[in-house]
């Protein structure tokens, strides 16, 4: 499939998807939906490909929301069905089962907020800034905000974002959990991929089953996310790496991880 609003490369075990639409601020339309949904399906097909860094092409945004434009074309029916198309693509990059690094700068409003959200880790730029500005426009977030923002951040802090739609900077993301790590927009780029590489260099069926673990656990109740839990500790018993990183912590020495 040729791209026209996602740049997608890989290199040396990393992935690289670029919204690029800086013209619009990298709105979500929905060929960037399909588009983005086709880069990942190719991710999670590549077995070389450890991590995915996600990232908005241009000075000024990261995403500046869901495409406006074909919002005001929703009636009740067609509102539903944007939401939920939306929702299918965050869900998705959520159960990738790879390590999805948002790298964020600029505008990361609405939808944009959303899709860094459904990431498994968030890298700021100290000029992000973070909102949920649905209720401005008098609407609600739909591609999952109202979950995830009260699941990462707490209740009261998400009503707080969600209900006044005013951003929030980087620093105070960061201070209410909602980002990992806040860095200078010239090492943005790295320090992403520095997390990529730390996450890469564990055993890719560890770090899989622990995503499993942690994302089924949030959907369920805390015996039931144990009883999860034991049977994937289970899987990572049978597999050669946990042999080997056992071993080799053993004998002191560093391990040698094949991914089987
Ligand atoms: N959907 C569609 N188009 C968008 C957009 C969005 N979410 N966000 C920005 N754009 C477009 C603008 O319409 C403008 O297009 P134009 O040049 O054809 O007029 C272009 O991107 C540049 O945006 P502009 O508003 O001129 O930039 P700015 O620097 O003055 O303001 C923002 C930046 C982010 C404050 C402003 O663009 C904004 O409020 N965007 C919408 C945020 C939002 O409500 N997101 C949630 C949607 S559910």
């Amino acid at each position: 499939m040729a791209y026209e609003s996602v740049l997608y490369e890989k290199r040396q075990g990393i992935a690289y998807a670029t919204v690029n639409r800086p013209e619009k601020l990298n709105a979500l339309n929905r060929a960037v939906l399909v588009e983005l949904r086709d880069c990942l399906d190719d991710t999670r097909e590549d077995a070389d490909v450890r991590a995915v860094i996600l990232a908005g092409a241009g000075r000024s945004a990261f995403v500046a929301g869901a495409d406006v434009s074909e919002i005001a074309e929703c009636d009740a029916a067609t509102g539903t069905q944007f939401s939920r198309r939306g929702q299918e693509l965050m869900n998705f990059i959520e159960g990738l089962e790879k390590p999805v690094i948002a790298a964020v700068h600029g505008y990361a409003l609405g939808g944009g907020c959303e899709l860094a959200m459904a990431c498994t880790l968030r890298v700021a730029s100290e000029t992000a800034r973070f909102g949920l500005p649905e209720v401005k426009l008098g609407i609600i977030p739909g591609y999952g905000g109202t979950q995830r923002l009260a699941r990462l951040v707490g209740k009261g802090h998400a009503l707080e974002m969600i209900l006044t739609g005013e951003p929030i900077t980087a620093q105070e993301a960061y201070r209410i959990g909602l980002v990992n790590l806040v860095v200078p927009e010239d090492k943005l780029r790295t320090s992403a991929e520095g997390v990529a590489r730390k996450i890469a260099a564990n055993p890719a069926s560890a770090v899989a089953l622990a995503m499993r673990a942690v994302q089924h656990g949030l959907e369920t109740t805390v015996s039931e996310g144990e009883f999860v839990e034991a049977a994937l500790f289970g899987l990572c018993c049978a597999t050669e790496d946990m042999k080997e990183g056992t071993r080799a912590f053993l004998e002191k020495r560093p391990p040698k991880f094949t991914g089987r």
